[in-house]
């Protein structure tokens, strides 16, 4: 099984993947936990350049960085993991590329699904979660301003309010569109309630 967490930066996700890894593992499940862009040497490589670059970055080649750090961790890690019957956790996927660099940086949203089709060779996850929450709520959380160039935000996090705010309508529009087993979580919701929610629906396609 494959499921995959998305949502803007500073939604809390990461708090919500470690409790489903415990659930899991505690069940005997063995689950393989992975994060976007990362999870190999090459893909974390591309990860360095992508959030550290002080060049700026044309919003076609971040997309093509991030689709191909994608396709090297779907080879090399998820399918493999799949196979062998472990659970796999993805701290984001392709519902990143199509939230922030269709809905947030202008690009066609037809060509990223392509381009993520072409990377994963069809590979959809079999639940996603969407943390949703309010671009104000996910700065706090996130303990940085968008707009704001002189923390230690990284270079998707210097995007910028309106950014976010696109990149948040963008993932209830891919929720509203899609006929994959999308959900959407409210992050305002207390840590216990949000692991009930998550727990109950991986429960049922377990
Ligand atoms: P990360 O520090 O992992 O953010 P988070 O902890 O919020 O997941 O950095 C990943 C950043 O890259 C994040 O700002 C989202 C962005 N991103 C894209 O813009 N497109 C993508 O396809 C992916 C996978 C990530």
């Amino acid at each position: 099984m494959f499921i995959t967490f998305e949502g803007i930066d500073g939604s809390g996700k990461s708090t919500q993947i470690q409790l489903l890894k415990d659930m899991l593992e505690k069940r005997n499940h063995v689950v393989t936990l992975l994060r976007e862009p990362g999870g190999n040497i090459l893909s974390e490589q591309i990860r360095q350049l992508l959030l550290d670059s002080k060049e700026q970055v044309d919003p076609r080649c971040e997309l093509l960085l991030f689709t191909a750090a994608r396709a090297q961790l779907v080879s090399s890690v998820i399918r493999p993991a799949l196979e062998a019957g472990y659970i796999v956790i993805c701290d984001r996927y392709i519902d990143s590329s199509v939230a922030y660099q269709g809905y947030g940086r202008g690009l066609s949203i037809e060509s990223i699904e392509s381009i993520n089709d072409f990377a994963t060779a069809g590979l959809v996850p079999d639940i996603t979660f969407i943390f949703d929450l309010s671009v104000d709520d996910a700065a706090k959380r996130a303990g940085f301003r968008s707009n704001d160039n002189q923390t230690k935000a990284d270079r998707m996090e210097r995007s910028g309010d309106a950014f976010f705010e696109r990149t948040k309508q963008g993932y209830l529009e891919i929720a509203k569109k899609s006929d994959r087993n999308i959900f959407i979580i409210n992050a305002n919701d207390a840590m216990n309630d949000i692991r009930e929610q998550v727990e109950s629906i991986v429960e049922r396609y377990l």
